[in-house]
Protein backbone atom coordinates (compact mmCIF):
# COMPACT_ATOMS: atom_id res chain seq x y z
CA UNK A 1 0.00 0.00 0.00
CA UNK A 2 3.15 2.79 1.45
CA UNK A 3 4.63 1.80 -2.39
CA UNK A 4 1.82 2.37 -4.13
CA UNK A 5 0.68 5.78 -2.50
CA UNK A 6 4.23 6.77 -3.19
CA UNK A 7 4.12 5.47 -6.88
CA UNK A 8 1.02 7.48 -7.36
CA UNK A 9 2.77 10.51 -5.58
CA UNK A 10 5.88 10.50 -7.95
CA UNK A 11 3.29 10.18 -10.97
CA UNK A 12 1.49 13.72 -10.11
CA UNK A 13 5.16 15.33 -8.91
CA UNK A 14 6.17 14.39 -12.54
CA UNK A 15 2.91 14.77 -14.45
CA UNK A 16 3.07 19.08 -13.10
CA UNK A 17 5.80 21.30 -14.02
CA UNK A 18 5.46 23.50 -10.54
CA UNK A 19 4.35 22.71 -7.21
CA UNK A 20 1.53 20.49 -6.34
CA UNK A 21 -0.51 21.02 -2.67
CA UNK A 22 -0.87 18.98 -0.07
CA UNK A 23 -4.33 19.10 -0.36
CA UNK A 24 -4.36 18.33 -4.10
CA UNK A 25 -2.15 15.04 -3.38
CA UNK A 26 -4.62 13.97 -0.27
CA UNK A 27 -7.51 14.64 -2.54
CA UNK A 28 -6.26 12.46 -5.81
CA UNK A 29 -5.14 10.07 -3.26
CA UNK A 30 -7.26 9.80 -0.79
CA UNK A 31 -5.49 10.02 2.01
CA UNK A 32 -4.93 12.88 4.37
CA UNK A 33 -2.32 15.82 3.80
CA UNK A 34 -0.31 14.42 7.07
CA UNK A 35 -0.18 11.23 5.44
CA UNK A 36 1.38 12.51 2.16
CA UNK A 37 3.88 14.40 4.52
CA UNK A 38 4.62 11.88 6.09
CA UNK A 39 5.31 9.76 2.90
CA UNK A 40 7.13 12.51 1.58
CA UNK A 41 9.29 12.37 4.32
CA UNK A 42 10.27 9.19 3.72
CA UNK A 43 10.99 9.33 -0.30
CA UNK A 44 13.36 12.18 0.35
CA UNK A 45 15.08 10.27 3.07
CA UNK A 46 15.08 7.73 -0.20
CA UNK A 47 17.05 10.50 -1.97
CA UNK A 48 13.89 12.15 -4.19
CA UNK A 49 14.81 15.40 -4.53
CA UNK A 50 11.59 17.01 -3.83
CA UNK A 51 11.02 20.61 -2.43
CA UNK A 52 8.55 21.04 0.52
CA UNK A 53 7.57 24.81 0.46
CA UNK A 54 4.13 26.80 1.67
CA UNK A 55 2.30 26.33 -1.65
CA UNK A 56 3.17 22.36 -1.73
CA UNK A 57 5.34 20.00 -3.02
CA UNK A 58 8.07 20.07 -5.93
CA UNK A 59 10.31 17.41 -7.55
CA UNK A 60 13.47 18.49 -8.91
CA UNK A 61 13.55 16.76 -11.98
CA UNK A 62 17.62 17.94 -12.39
CA UNK A 63 19.18 19.98 -15.65
CA UNK A 64 19.45 18.51 -18.45
CA UNK A 65 22.80 16.11 -17.98
CA UNK A 66 22.04 15.86 -14.55
CA UNK A 67 18.57 14.07 -14.69
CA UNK A 68 17.38 12.31 -11.30
CA UNK A 69 18.03 8.86 -11.98
CA UNK A 70 16.79 7.18 -8.84
CA UNK A 71 15.53 3.12 -8.93
CA UNK A 72 13.31 2.30 -6.39
CA UNK A 73 9.89 -0.11 -6.36
CA UNK A 74 7.81 3.42 -5.96
CA UNK A 75 8.95 3.57 -9.78
CA UNK A 76 7.30 0.86 -11.17
CA UNK A 77 4.23 0.52 -9.29
CA UNK A 78 1.45 -0.47 -10.76
CA UNK A 79 -0.39 2.59 -11.63
CA UNK A 80 2.96 4.79 -12.26
CA UNK A 81 3.63 1.66 -14.78
CA UNK A 82 0.23 2.20 -16.47
CA UNK A 83 0.56 5.93 -16.25
CA UNK A 84 3.23 5.30 -18.59
CA UNK A 85 0.94 3.23 -21.22
CA UNK A 86 4.21 0.97 -22.18
CA UNK A 87 2.69 -1.44 -24.76
CA UNK A 88 3.06 -5.21 -24.29
CA UNK A 89 2.15 -7.78 -21.93
CA UNK A 90 1.04 -5.56 -18.82
CA UNK A 91 5.08 -5.82 -17.02
CA UNK A 92 4.63 -6.45 -13.16
CA UNK A 93 8.05 -5.71 -11.50
CA UNK A 94 9.63 -6.82 -8.55
CA UNK A 95 12.28 -4.34 -7.89
CA UNK A 96 15.36 -4.65 -4.97
CA UNK A 97 17.81 -2.63 -4.23
CA UNK A 98 20.14 -5.64 -3.62
CA UNK A 99 19.88 -9.09 -4.44
CA UNK A 100 22.45 -11.56 -5.51
CA UNK A 101 21.29 -12.72 -9.03
CA UNK A 102 17.56 -11.45 -10.61
CA UNK A 103 18.17 -14.82 -12.87
CA UNK A 104 17.47 -16.96 -9.99
CA UNK A 105 14.47 -14.57 -8.41
CA UNK A 106 13.21 -14.80 -11.89
CA UNK A 107 13.20 -18.26 -11.90
CA UNK A 108 11.59 -18.81 -8.89
CA UNK A 109 8.86 -16.64 -10.06
CA UNK A 110 8.37 -18.50 -13.03
CA UNK A 111 8.44 -21.58 -11.75
CA UNK A 112 5.36 -20.50 -9.59
CA UNK A 113 3.84 -20.01 -12.70
CA UNK A 114 4.33 -15.90 -13.32
CA UNK A 115 2.71 -14.21 -16.32
CA UNK A 116 4.44 -13.13 -19.57
CA UNK A 117 6.42 -9.82 -18.85
CA UNK A 118 7.21 -10.32 -15.16
CA UNK A 119 10.47 -8.12 -14.73
CA UNK A 120 13.02 -8.56 -12.16
CA UNK A 121 15.17 -5.46 -11.39
CA UNK A 122 18.13 -4.68 -9.29
CA UNK A 123 19.91 -1.84 -7.97
CA UNK A 124 23.06 -4.03 -7.62
CA UNK A 125 23.60 -7.62 -7.84
CA UNK A 126 26.42 -9.58 -5.29
CA UNK A 127 26.38 -12.26 -7.47
CA UNK A 128 25.47 -11.52 -11.02
CA UNK A 129 25.80 -13.95 -13.71
CA UNK A 130 27.52 -13.40 -17.27
CA UNK A 131 27.22 -15.88 -19.98
CA UNK A 132 29.24 -19.64 -19.68
CA UNK A 133 30.71 -19.58 -15.56
CA UNK A 134 31.44 -16.03 -15.44
CA UNK A 135 30.18 -13.10 -12.86
CA UNK A 136 28.44 -10.05 -13.95
CA UNK A 137 30.05 -7.11 -12.04
CA UNK A 138 27.05 -5.17 -10.93
CA UNK A 139 27.69 -1.83 -9.16
CA UNK A 140 25.26 0.72 -8.29
CA UNK A 141 24.54 2.98 -11.49
CA UNK A 142 23.96 -0.06 -14.29
CA UNK A 143 20.31 -1.47 -14.93
CA UNK A 144 20.51 -4.86 -14.07
CA UNK A 145 17.08 -6.70 -15.07
CA UNK A 146 15.34 -10.36 -15.65
CA UNK A 147 12.61 -10.52 -17.87
CA UNK A 148 9.83 -13.63 -17.94
CA UNK A 149 8.82 -14.57 -21.32
CA UNK A 150 6.80 -16.82 -22.33
CA UNK A 151 6.52 -16.85 -25.84
CA UNK A 152 4.90 -19.80 -28.29
CA UNK A 153 7.48 -20.94 -29.43
CA UNK A 154 9.17 -23.82 -30.00
CA UNK A 155 12.93 -24.52 -28.51
CA UNK A 156 14.12 -24.46 -31.81
CA UNK A 157 13.30 -20.67 -32.26
CA UNK A 158 14.57 -19.44 -28.77
CA UNK A 159 17.53 -16.99 -30.42
CA UNK A 160 14.55 -14.97 -31.87
CA UNK A 161 13.36 -13.37 -28.53
CA UNK A 162 17.51 -12.99 -28.08
CA UNK A 163 17.56 -11.78 -31.44
CA UNK A 164 14.18 -9.33 -30.88
CA UNK A 165 16.23 -8.59 -27.48
CA UNK A 166 19.66 -7.71 -29.03
CA UNK A 167 17.94 -5.71 -31.77
CA UNK A 168 15.62 -4.03 -29.45
CA UNK A 169 18.20 -2.47 -27.14
CA UNK A 170 20.56 -1.26 -30.10
CA UNK A 171 18.05 0.40 -31.76
CA UNK A 172 17.20 2.27 -28.42
CA UNK A 173 20.88 3.14 -28.03
CA UNK A 174 20.75 4.38 -31.24
CA UNK A 175 17.58 6.39 -31.40
CA UNK A 176 17.12 7.91 -27.72
CA UNK A 177 20.62 8.11 -27.51
CA UNK A 178 23.06 8.71 -30.64
CA UNK A 179 25.18 5.39 -29.81
CA UNK A 180 25.73 3.96 -33.20
CA UNK A 181 25.19 0.19 -31.34
CA UNK A 182 26.09 -3.06 -33.06
CA UNK A 183 25.36 -6.29 -32.23
CA UNK A 184 28.11 -9.12 -31.39
CA UNK A 185 27.36 -12.66 -31.92
CA UNK A 186 25.55 -14.08 -30.39
CA UNK A 187 23.87 -11.09 -28.15
CA UNK A 188 26.35 -8.39 -26.71
CA UNK A 189 25.63 -5.20 -27.78
CA UNK A 190 28.60 -2.86 -28.55
CA UNK A 191 29.46 0.70 -29.09
CA UNK A 192 32.84 1.58 -30.73
CA UNK A 193 34.23 -2.10 -30.46
CA UNK A 194 33.19 -1.99 -26.62
CA UNK A 195 30.93 -3.86 -24.80
CA UNK A 196 27.83 -1.70 -23.27
CA UNK A 197 25.72 -4.50 -22.32
CA UNK A 198 25.52 -8.25 -22.25
CA UNK A 199 22.38 -10.53 -22.42
CA UNK A 200 21.88 -14.06 -21.46
CA UNK A 201 18.77 -16.40 -21.07
CA UNK A 202 17.46 -19.46 -18.85
CA UNK A 203 14.97 -21.54 -21.02
CA UNK A 204 12.85 -24.07 -19.84
CA UNK A 205 10.49 -26.46 -22.25
CA UNK A 206 8.32 -28.83 -22.50
CA UNK A 207 7.64 -31.21 -25.21
CA UNK A 208 10.47 -29.06 -27.00
CA UNK A 209 7.88 -25.96 -26.55
CA UNK A 210 9.26 -23.04 -24.84
CA UNK A 211 8.31 -22.75 -21.23
CA UNK A 212 9.58 -19.89 -20.30
CA UNK A 213 12.46 -17.71 -21.18
CA UNK A 214 14.08 -15.77 -18.86
CA UNK A 215 16.18 -13.16 -20.48
CA UNK A 216 18.89 -11.39 -18.35
CA UNK A 217 19.82 -8.24 -19.46
CA UNK A 218 23.14 -6.08 -17.75
CA UNK A 219 23.53 -2.53 -19.78
CA UNK A 220 26.36 -0.19 -18.59
CA UNK A 221 24.67 3.06 -18.00
CA UNK A 222 25.83 5.27 -15.10
CA UNK A 223 28.48 2.83 -14.17
CA UNK A 224 32.14 3.03 -15.19
CA UNK A 225 33.33 -0.57 -15.88
CA UNK A 226 36.18 0.93 -17.93
CA UNK A 227 38.31 1.05 -14.49
CA UNK A 228 37.73 -2.75 -14.48
CA UNK A 229 37.35 -4.14 -17.88
CA UNK A 230 38.92 -1.60 -20.75
CA UNK A 231 36.90 -3.74 -23.35
CA UNK A 232 33.63 -1.91 -21.77
CA UNK A 233 31.79 1.33 -22.64
CA UNK A 234 29.05 2.78 -20.25
CA UNK A 235 26.40 5.07 -21.94
CA UNK A 236 26.95 8.15 -19.72
CA UNK A 237 30.35 7.60 -20.53
CA UNK A 238 29.70 7.98 -24.20
CA UNK A 239 26.91 10.58 -23.86
CA UNK A 240 28.97 12.71 -21.28
CA UNK A 241 25.95 12.66 -19.32
CA UNK A 242 23.86 10.43 -16.36
CA UNK A 243 20.94 8.64 -18.52
CA UNK A 244 18.14 8.21 -16.29
CA UNK A 245 18.09 4.14 -16.25
CA UNK A 246 13.73 4.28 -15.71
CA UNK A 247 13.52 5.97 -19.36
CA UNK A 248 16.25 3.51 -20.90
CA UNK A 249 14.37 0.43 -19.38
CA UNK A 250 10.94 1.97 -20.72
CA UNK A 251 12.27 2.80 -24.15
CA UNK A 252 13.65 -0.73 -24.73
CA UNK A 253 10.70 -2.34 -23.40
CA UNK A 254 8.65 -0.39 -26.50
CA UNK A 255 11.15 -1.19 -29.08
CA UNK A 256 10.70 -4.70 -27.72
CA UNK A 257 7.07 -5.25 -28.23
CA UNK A 258 7.62 -4.12 -31.16
CA UNK A 259 9.63 -7.04 -32.29
CA UNK A 260 7.81 -9.18 -30.70
CA UNK A 261 4.36 -8.40 -32.46
CA UNK A 262 5.65 -8.31 -35.91
CA UNK A 263 4.93 -11.26 -38.06
CA UNK A 264 7.69 -13.75 -38.33
CA UNK A 265 8.41 -12.40 -42.11
CA UNK A 266 12.30 -12.54 -41.80
CA UNK A 267 12.63 -9.09 -40.74
CA UNK A 268 14.30 -9.29 -37.59
CA UNK A 269 16.95 -11.33 -38.61
CA UNK A 270 17.38 -8.51 -41.62
CA UNK A 271 17.68 -6.44 -38.89
CA UNK A 272 20.37 -8.20 -36.82
CA UNK A 273 22.63 -8.60 -39.48
CA UNK A 274 22.52 -4.94 -40.53
CA UNK A 275 22.98 -4.21 -37.06
CA UNK A 276 25.93 -7.22 -36.53
CA UNK A 277 29.16 -6.41 -35.53
CA UNK A 278 30.10 -9.74 -36.70
CA UNK A 279 29.08 -10.69 -40.37
CA UNK A 280 31.96 -10.02 -42.40
CA UNK A 281 34.19 -10.23 -39.52
CA UNK A 282 37.63 -12.70 -38.84
CA UNK A 283 36.23 -14.58 -35.92
CA UNK A 284 37.52 -17.13 -33.42
CA UNK A 285 34.61 -19.18 -31.37
CA UNK A 286 35.46 -20.76 -28.42
CA UNK A 287 32.81 -23.21 -26.98
CA UNK A 288 33.54 -26.01 -24.41
CA UNK A 289 33.39 -28.27 -27.40
CA UNK A 290 36.40 -26.47 -29.19
CA UNK A 291 37.21 -23.68 -31.16
CA UNK A 292 36.30 -22.47 -34.57
CA UNK A 293 37.92 -19.83 -36.42
CA UNK A 294 37.36 -18.74 -39.79
CA UNK A 295 35.15 -15.55 -41.29
CA UNK A 296 31.56 -15.30 -40.30
CA UNK A 297 29.58 -15.44 -43.03
CA UNK A 298 26.20 -15.56 -41.91
CA UNK A 299 23.10 -16.80 -39.22
CA UNK A 300 20.92 -19.14 -40.12
CA UNK A 301 17.49 -19.46 -39.50
CA UNK A 302 18.02 -20.99 -36.03
CA UNK A 303 20.61 -18.36 -35.03
CA UNK A 304 23.84 -20.67 -35.82
CA UNK A 305 26.87 -18.83 -37.13
CA UNK A 306 28.32 -19.80 -40.38
CA UNK A 307 31.66 -19.44 -40.12
CA UNK A 308 34.00 -20.33 -43.55
CA UNK A 309 37.05 -21.80 -43.38
CA UNK A 310 40.25 -20.77 -45.11
CA UNK A 311 39.22 -23.88 -47.04
CA UNK A 312 36.14 -22.42 -48.38
CA UNK A 313 34.28 -25.22 -45.97
CA UNK A 314 31.45 -23.53 -43.87
CA UNK A 315 30.37 -24.58 -40.10
CA UNK A 316 27.78 -23.62 -38.10
CA UNK A 317 28.18 -22.63 -34.44
CA UNK A 318 25.56 -23.10 -32.60
CA UNK A 319 27.09 -21.64 -29.28
CA UNK A 320 30.65 -20.24 -28.10
CA UNK A 321 32.44 -16.93 -27.14
CA UNK A 322 33.28 -14.85 -30.05
CA UNK A 323 36.48 -13.11 -30.45
CA UNK A 324 38.02 -11.00 -33.06
CA UNK A 325 40.59 -12.20 -34.91
CA UNK A 326 43.47 -10.00 -36.15
CA UNK A 327 45.28 -11.31 -38.80
CA UNK A 328 45.81 -14.26 -41.24
CA UNK A 329 44.91 -16.91 -38.38
CA UNK A 330 46.17 -20.63 -38.50
C1 LIG B 1 27.12 -11.61 -20.59
O1 LIG B 1 27.97 -12.35 -20.11
O2 LIG B 1 27.39 -10.82 -21.50
C2 LIG B 1 25.70 -11.64 -20.08
C3 LIG B 1 25.52 -10.70 -18.92
C4 LIG B 1 24.12 -10.70 -18.37
C5 LIG B 1 24.04 -9.87 -17.10
C6 LIG B 1 22.64 -9.73 -16.62
S1 LIG B 1 22.48 -8.50 -15.36
C7 LIG B 1 20.84 -8.98 -15.06
C8 LIG B 1 20.82 -10.49 -15.15
N1 LIG B 1 21.17 -11.03 -13.86
C9 LIG B 1 22.33 -11.67 -13.88
O3 LIG B 1 22.86 -12.21 -12.89
N2 LIG B 1 22.84 -11.64 -15.10
C10 LIG B 1 21.98 -10.96 -16.03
Amino acid sequence: MNHEIRGRILALLREQTGTVSGEKMSRALGVSRVSIWKHIARMREAGYPIEAGPRGYRLDVGEPGLELDILSAWEFTPSEFKSLEIPGPGYKVHYFEEIDTTMEEARLLAEKGCPDGTLVIAGRQRRGRGRGQRTWISEEGGLYFTLVLRPDLPLMQAHRALFGASVALAETLRKHYGLEARIKWPNDVLVGGKKIAGMLADIQSRSDMIRYLNLGIGINVNNDPGDLFPESCSVSGLTGRRVPRKGLLLSFLRELDDWRRRPEDGSLIRAWKSLSATIGCPVRIVSPGGQVTGTAVDVDETGALIVEGLDGGRKRVFYGDCHDRIGPGP
